[in-house]
């Protein structure tokens, strides 16, 4: 089944944004935020993005290449973006980057990066197949060729998971 009867949409139409100003109850001992909230917050725009894209619900398969390049201090601006990278039959990897803007300076700080892949899927859980995606700029170019590189390197872990998941069945395990 497909998401959508839509065959294809453009890297645009996925584009997301999330801001936050940070608060003391999202730093750690040091007063900065603390990684696993900064996790929350990519996983959540790169959601809206998948979501933008299929239409449809979203779960997130997998996040890797989490780069935490700087810190983010207590009160600072956090802007985040999102966009899909490329489509496969049912899932989709969707690049983050998360930046502090500084307000008075209207510059920008680079503090991580993120490739989520985010499958689309029916009330019953099952895969959906969602529309390609259109790369039109030279940047979403390289984006869409280099999240195909990266889903062969996917790969192994997928099977991975996969068979992990064949011998444990459905039920609760001690
Ligand atoms: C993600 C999930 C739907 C995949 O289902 P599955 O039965 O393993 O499906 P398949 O093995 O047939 O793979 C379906 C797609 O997911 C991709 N996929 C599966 N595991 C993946 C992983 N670890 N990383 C990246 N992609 C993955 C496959 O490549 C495939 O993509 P394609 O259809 O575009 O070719 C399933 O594992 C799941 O529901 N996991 C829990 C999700 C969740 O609860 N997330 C957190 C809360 S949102």
């Amino acid at each position: 089944m497909m998401s959508d009867t839509v065959l294809e949409r453009t890297v645009e139409e996925s584009q997301s944004e999330r801001s936050e100003i940070i608060f003391p109850a999202d730093a750690n001992a040091l007063g900065n935020l603390f990684g696993g909230r900064l996790m929350q917050f990519i996983d959540l725009v790169g959601a809206v993005a998948a979501s933008r894209h299929a239409r449809v619900p979203v779960v997130t398969a997998s996040m890797d290449h989490l780069d935490f390049v700087a810190p983010v201090r207590v009160g600072e601006l956090l802007i985040l973006k999102a966009s899909v990278n490329r489509a496969f039959k049912t899932s989709m990897e969707v690049g983050v980057r998360a930046m502090v803007e500084d307000v008075r300076g209207q510059r920008l700080r680079h503090v991580s990066s993120a490739y989520l892949t985010y499958v689309a899927v029916d009330a019953d859980g099952a895969g959906i197949g969602v529309p390609r995606i259109v790369a039109e700029t030279e940047h979403q170019k390289r984006r869409y060729e280099e999240a195909g590189r990266r889903r062969e390197l996917r790969g192994e872990e997928t099977t991975r998971k996969r068979e992990m998941r064949m011998s444990l069945g459905e039920g609760w395990h001690l």
